[in-house]
């Protein structure tokens, strides 16, 4: 449950970031309460200023709210290279290293994360940690899934397939597949971790994003403000 200082942080976020975006960019739309700010302001900079920009979603949320907000859309295959990328994360540490995929859209996230040549990680200080240490979330093939369950308890990750809410069974994703989410305590070394859960066939994706650090900017949303940090 977010706290009214929460939402309030939130949308500094998100509204911070949309302010960045540029006439004519291409813009990865993440999925999240968070990233919902950034799409509410730059429907307000379409309305208002003609701002004019493209949306790639990560989500059918992301989609939906973008089409509610009149945002236009594209996708990665009309752009396979995205001016920026605004998106939310469960957890960061210092080295700018995020948890992603409470809404279980990690695996187009990270598709859009990669492509964009800059990124826009918006958080309420809650998210940021010294040790990443919640669970990570692992899209997983449901053909493959009690193979990939059994490879995830061995690197000791006490994986849970996620059900649903308001569906009985587990939640099958924008993609069609399986989340397992993963129990790793304190993650001493993420990347050493995502190249390991990356290893297993049937694992599609993980939420770690180890690899962007350096074009990561995080916009910590706080009750009035904004911090920016970046490596
Ligand atoms: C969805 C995500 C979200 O970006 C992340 O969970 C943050 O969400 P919120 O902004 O609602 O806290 O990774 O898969």
């Amino acid at each position: 449950m977010n706290t009214a200082e929460q939402v309030a942080s939130k949308r500094n976020a998100g509204y911070h970031a949309a302010g960045t975006v540029e006439d004519g960019m291409v813009v990865g739309l993440g999925t999240g309460s968070t990233v919902f700010f950034a799409m509410e302001r730059l429907a307000e900079r379409i309305a208002r200023d003609g701002l004019r920009i493209a949306g790639v979603p990560t989500s059918y949320q992301a989609a939906i709210r973008a089409r509610q907000y009149g945002i236009p859309l594209t996708s990665l295959d009309e752009h396979p290279v995205l001016d920026i990328a605004i998106d939310g994360a469960d957890q960061v540490d210092p080295g700018l290293t995020l948890i992603k995929g409470r809404g279980a859209a990690l695996l187009r996230e990270k598709c859009v994360c990669d492509a964009a040549r800059k990124v826009l990680i918006v958080v309420d200080p809650t998210k940021m940690v010294d040790t990443l240490d919640a669970l990570v979330p692992v899209e997983v093939l449901p053909f493959a899934s009690a193979a990939v369950f059994r490879r995830l308890a061995l690197l000791g990750a006490g994986p849970v397939i996620r059900d649903g809410v308001k569906k009985d069974g587990p939640v099958v994703t924008d993609n069609g597949n399986f989340i397992l989410d993963c129990d790793f305590g304190a993650i001493a070394d993420p990347r050493d971790l995502e190249a390991a859960i990356a290893a297993i066939p049937g694992a599609l994706e993980c939420g770690l994003f180890t690899a962007y650090g350096e074009k990561i900017t995080v916009i910590v949303g706080e009750e009035k403000g904004c911090r920016v940090v970046s490596l």
